[in-house]
């Protein structure tokens, strides 16, 4: 199995999890991880999803990846950073180095292996999260919001824009994927809302001593009011299930909410499910990765 964002928040649970495991779990980590086979990776960097890819095909030679877990992501307060290579960096980390990732690795993944990509609610207008929801997926504006013509102006809500955009990404590049995988099974995995883990950690001070609170035993009562909202534990394990393929989904769904802890097979938003979209976004992220078929 190889995982993203296994070093921090709900992922680390999951990873714990994964690991235990019959199979072998290696990270891709911008710290590396006493516990686990771990190989340097920072999403920002398109290079460094390159030579993470190329590490974790030599350590495994032929030995098929029967799990690819993509749960890194970030938030930030606003949309204004750029990667070295010059994209957006939450859009950049949340999907355009997953996308990378996946074609990199493509050809290593077992014929039936699982593909997870986790998502956010936040991308779904009507789970009514609160935060700005995606106008479009369009690949080059994301990359270069300053070009959107109706770009938020305000900082925090181009920042919002940038990450529930990116998860509307990630849903879009799971349809995709039926069409190019079809024996493989991918899944956009939504945690609800999980308080205490480290996504704030690049927002205001306020946020930041909020989201933390909130996922201590204090902000509990509020928890049980909101079907969207999950405990660390419960968002972990529930990823864990669905990659060990302990919650399966039912016929043509490939959206798995965590709804009050249950895993709810839902619809996501209506721009998550036109085909034509996601046809669009997988081919513009190969143009703004430079993927080619000889990439690897
Ligand atoms: N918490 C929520 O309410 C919520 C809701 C919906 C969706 N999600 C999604 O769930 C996933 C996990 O989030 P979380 O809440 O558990 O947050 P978290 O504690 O901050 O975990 C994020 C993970 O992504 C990794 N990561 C971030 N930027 C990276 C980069 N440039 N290169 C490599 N790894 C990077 C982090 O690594 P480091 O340890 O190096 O920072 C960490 O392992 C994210 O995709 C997030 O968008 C969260």
């Amino acid at each position: 199995m190889v995982m993203t964002g296994g070093t921090s928040g709900f992922g680390a649970l999951a990873a714990q999890r994964l690991e235990g495991g019959n199979a072998r779990l290696i990270l891709g980590a911008r710290r590396p991880e006493s516990a686990v086979d771990t190989f340097p990776l920072d999403l920002a960097d398109l290079d460094s999803v390159r030579g993470f890819a190329a590490a974790v095909r030599d350590e495994l030679g032929d030995t098929p990846i029967d799990a690819l877990v993509l749960n890194a992501g970030m938030v930030r307060p606003d949309a204004d950073d750029r990667t070295v290579d010059g994209f957006e960096t939450t859009f950049a980390v949340n999907h355009l180095a997953h996308y990378l990732l996946l074609r990199l690795l493509e050809d290593a993944l077992a014929d039936d292996a699982i593909i997870t990509l986790t998502t956010s609610g936040t991308h779904d207008p009507a789970t009514e999260a609160g935060l700005v929801t995606p106008r479009h997926a369009d690949a080059d504006l994301l990359a270069h919001p300053e070009r959107d013509p109706d770009r938020d102006e305000q900082p925090g809500k181009a920042g919002q824009h940038a990450y529930t955009a990116s998860k509307l990404c990630a849903v879009l590049t799971v349809r995709a994927l039926r069409e190019h995988h079809p024996n493989r099974t991918a899944l956009a995995y939504d945690p609800g809302q999980v308080f205490g883990t480290g996504l704030a950690k690049d927002l205001a001070l306020p946020l930041r001593i909020a989201w933390k609170v909130m996922g201590t035993p204090v902000g509990w009562p509020v928890r049980r009011l909101s079907p969207t909202r999950n405990t660390r534990a419960a968002a972990g394990n529930a990823l864990a299930d669905l990659v060990f393929r302990l919650q399966t989904p039912p016929e043509g769904h490939t959206y798995a909410a965590l709804r009050r802890g249950t895993l709810a097979w839902i619809e996501p938003s209506v721009l998550a499910r036109d085909d034509k979209l996601a046809h669009t976004l997988w081919n513009d992220s190969a143009r703004l990765v430079s993927w080619s078929e000889t990439s690897q």
